[in-house]
């Protein structure tokens, strides 16, 4: 049987461990590897990449797996091994796929692409240029509530979208008398953090593939939670932004207004939910739950101070059903992305896509600098400097 190796770079950390090597690449080796449009399958083979050799030890043992190094450039040396995967800390991530691409690895990655915009579209360049197949990751958009979405919008059930609410957050514990949930680089400016360079990166392709391309954004950004504690119990300064909340004009006219917060609680039912008012019905979507209710059953409220509320306005509402099993997100994308290396499947979520998002957040992030709206063109991979001076620029 044909197998692909894959080098797993941060697969120690969160990301890294749980979503990309056991949901994805071990489920997938699990099953007898990825389906090809033929039948024919072709298995997995992870070499494990990190900073301890301990850890990916451990790891490889606990997984019956024989590839682990701490050397890079001795893993992108290997011919056996032509993709390269990044799950480092967004600061990392640069250094790496620049050199990965280099050694003409083909890319697939965490999101942000890069921590600046013109780096995010460099790498894009660099691999168009190196003509090798590139991915970034876009879970949110196989959540199954989100996928219950799109096949609402794909079914015309919304006539024209008006507009779109989401509340994204929880509580993240300060660190001082309960450990936090995250870890502290989140809270950091300096280490590559923030709430703006963490979740605009996934809003650019939520919207951009549910609703339209991004026109402009207006945010605000806070850090409610100045000062935190990390990992090993020790103080520090939250430098990064703990909250955004934003407004993204999107092409056709439908206005999306995202708040997203680690210093929220939570009173819905899920973490993030969002609102999509249309003219032939709304709908309410979370991670995995999504009601609607259409024109024709919309109860007609009269605004009365007077009087207390009797109408049950949730009991309005009506349960979408799945009509279909949901897979792990990220071993979904895992197969899409190897298929379109392994047989040129189509594919729309490369580095390109990714730089639009470290564009929305650079961008989100002025926009709340300066106080005001800024428009977004839409972008291209810039020509290589030959290519200027070939075209006489
Ligand atoms: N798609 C999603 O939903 C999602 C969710 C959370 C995080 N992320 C992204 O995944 C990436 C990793 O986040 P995480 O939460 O797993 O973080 P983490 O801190 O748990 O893991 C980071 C990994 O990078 C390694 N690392 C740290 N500093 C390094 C350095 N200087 N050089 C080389 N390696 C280094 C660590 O050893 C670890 O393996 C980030 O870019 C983050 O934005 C994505």
């Amino acid at each position: 049987m044909q197998s692909i190796g894959i080098i797993m770079n941060g697969v120690t950390g969160r990301m890294g461990y749980r979503q990309h090597l056991v949901r994805s690449i071990l489920a997938i080796r699990e099953q007898g590897g990825v389906l090809l449009s033929d039948g024919s399958r072709v298995q997995v083979e992870p070499m494990l990449v990190g900073r301890s050799e301990e850890k990916l030890r451990e790891l490889a043992e606990k997984h019956g797996l024989t590839h682990y190094t701490t050397d890079l450039d001795d893993a992108l040396a290997n011919p056996d091994f032509p993709v390269y995967a990044d799950f480092l800390v967004t600061k990392a991530r640069v250094a790496a796929i620049r050199k990965a691409i280099a050694a003409g690895k083909h890319i697939y990655t965490e999101k942000p692409t890069a921590e600046s915009f013109e780096d995010a579209l460099e790498l894009a360049r660099l691999a168009d240029q190196a003509g090798i197949k590139h991915g970034v990751v876009h879970d949110k958009l196989y959540l199954p509530g989100l996928q219950k979405l799109k096949r609402l919008i794909d079914s015309g059930f919304f006539g024209r979208i008006l507009s779109v609410r989401g509340e994204f957050g929880y509580w993240v514990f300060e660190g001082d008398w309960q450990p936090a949930q995250r870890p502290s680089w989140n809270y950091r400016a300096e280490d590559g953090g923030g709430m703006v360079s963490d979740m605009f990166a996934h809003w650019n392709y939520v919207i951009e593939n549910l609703f339209g391309r991004i026109e402009s954004v207006y945010a605000q950004t806070a850090t409610h939670i100045p000062e935190r504690w990390d990992e090993k119990g020790e103080r520090y300064d939250a430098t990064a932004d703990d909250a955004a909340y934003g407004i993204f004009e999107v092409e056709g006219g439908t206005l999306v207004q995202l708040n997203s917060s680690w210093a929220v609680r939570v009173n819905r039912k899920e973490l993030v939910e969002f609102q999509v008012d249309g003219t032939l019905g709304s709908a309410v979507v979370g991670l995995f739950g999504c009601k609607i209710q259409p024109r024709n059953a919309t109860p007609k409220p009269v605004w009365n101070p007077d009087l207390p509320e009797t109408h049950d306005y949730a009991a309005d509402w009506i349960e979408v059903p799945d009509n279909e099993a949901h897979e792990n997100g990220f071993k979904v994308q895992w197969e899409q992305f190897l298929r379109h290396v392994l047989e040129d499947a189509p594919y729309s979520f490369d580095l390109l896509a990714g730089a639009r998002g470290v564009r929305l957040s650079e961008e989100g992030l002025r926009s709340s600098a300066e106080g005001r709206r800024i428009t977004l063109e839409p972008v291209e991979v810039p020509a290589s400097a030959p290519e200027l001076q070939a075209a006489g620029r």
